[in-house]
């Protein structure tokens, strides 16, 4: 077998057998197949699909390259009532923060949730970047110390460690930065032979739809959903997914650590409506999912328990939870050029000048900005005044400035006086 054979075999639209697929999956894993072998694959992939027997071969091979947790066997205390596991993964936005206020509200509920995330990816953050703005925290734990923190805090985000697939690992980084991220064959694979593999008993999927999602419509999110729920379904996960809002970016901020600020804000009983929404949205999903119906997210935010889970977290992963989060050298404030109502306001080009500041990498060993991002000051559906703040933006390297903006120059629209502007509801199906 070669990579050669097989990578011409998928430029001309043959299914690959499963003998291919597995050698490839192992062979790029020991890195006898390179870098650039996989890219012209992942694109040939991109270009040309795959049949569902081949997705599922694909993730088999991806789960196959390490090893299986049983977290829920490893937490089973016989003194004590079982904890359910759940787990929820988002398919990737714009101020995509929930998981970060999501896993210590759901713990706060009485579920257990090892929440195994990612780095950015194209013009979407990442979970892990954003809390790494928090001064010690760490994604990196071993296993052990990942049961650790699931048992003084009933909740812990971090990355999946160098035994989970690992083949995963090489490719979504590889993938980043060759173009190759909009695949719901590749979406799929990377996503559940991630969760597949970390044992978790039930899985809430939010697959975003729209300009700043990897799914620009309904029918390939409906696609990209109805693949990963099968996938989960057919190795014992209760799987199931929402498709949501990601034409207009989550939130008032995009960014690392303007994203933790806010993520607090919502842990306190507060910030922007639709990211308290779809909290608790996805809450419930993964209460219900869990077989805790009864248990009440809305009251765990309000009453602080969600926050103390966050606090415990943060503190067992190294972390200060009561660190100022750091702040930009330099701010640019973008203001509305006419009165009006904000009629659009578009995620993949807040996404793309949030990433041109600093908040994402260009290839996969760059490092991100902390504090490079964006704020928002309007929402579609606001009043806006000539000459007001529309947005700040952020950075450390002031000399981006020009490069984001070149990015938000037909972000938004503003309507004139009076025009009704109908926003549509965040869970869309
Ligand atoms: N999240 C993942 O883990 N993988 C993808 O390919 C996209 C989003």
């Amino acid at each position: 077998m070669d990579a050669i054979s097989i990578i011409r075999d998928k430029r001309d639209k043959r299914a690959l057998t499963d003998d291919q697929i597995d050698w490839i999956i192992d062979a790029y894993t020991r890195g006898t197949v390179a870098d650039e072998q996989m890219s012209a694959l992942a694109m040939a992939i991109l270009l040309n699909g795959m049949t569902r027997q081949e997705i599922a071969r694909w993730t088999a091979a991806m789960i196959a390259s390490g090893e299986r947790l049983d977290i829920t066997g490893a937490l089973a205390d016989p003194a004590a009532a079982p904890r359910p596991t759940a787990d929820k993964h988002s398919t990737g936005g714009v101020g995509d923060k929930i998981t970060l206020p999501l896993a210590p509200l759901v713990a706060a509920c009485g579920a257990t949730v090892p929440q195994l995330s990612g780095r950015g990816l194209g013009h979407t953050g990442g979970t892990l970047d954003k809390l790494e703005s928090i001064p010690g925290w760490r994604a990196r734990l071993s296993n052990a110390e990942m049961l650790d923190v699931l048992r003084s805090a009933g909740c812990v985000i971090c990355a999946a460690g160098d035994g989970l697939a690992p083949a995963d690992r090489k490719l979504y980084a590889l993938r980043d930065v060759t173009g190759t991220v909009e695949s719901i064959p590749l979406i799929a694979s990377s996503i559940m032979s991630k969760k597949i593999a970390e044992g978790t008993g039930s899985l809430v999927l939010d697959v975003k739809v729209g300009t700043g999602a990897f799914m620009k419509t309904v029918e390939d999110a409906r696609e990209l959903a109805t693949t990963m729920v099968g996938l989960g379904t057919d190795h014992g996960v209760r799987t199931v997914a929402l498709l949501t809002e990601m034409s207009t970016p989550l939130g008032l901020t995009a960014g690392n650590a303007l994203e933790v600020r806010e993520s607090l804000e919502v842990l306190a009983g507060g910030g922007p409506a639709d990211v308290v929404e779809l909290t608790l949205a996805l809450a419930r999903e993964m209460l219900d999912a869990a077989g805790l119906e009864d248990a009440d997210p809305a009251k765990a935010l309000a009453d602080g328990s969600a926050m103390d889970a966050w606090r415990r977290m943060i503190t067992a992963q190294g972390g200060d939870p009561d660190a100022p989060l750091p702040a930009s050298r330099a701010q640019h404030i973008v203001t509305a050029p006419t009165t009006g109502v904000l009629s659009r306001l578009d995620a993949y080009d807040i996404g793309v000048a949030a990433w041109r500041l600093g908040a994402g990498r260009a290839r996969k060993e760059d490092p991100v900005q902390a504090a490079a991002g964006i704020e928002l000051h309007a929402k579609p559906g606001d009043t806006v005044t000539k000459g007001a703040p529309l947005m700040t933006l952020h950075t450390d390297t002031p000399e981006r400035f020009d490069y984001a903006t070149e990015a938000l120059t037909t972000s938004y629209d503003i309507a004139p006086h009076g025009t009704e502007v109908r926003v549509g509801p965040i869970v869309r199906e």
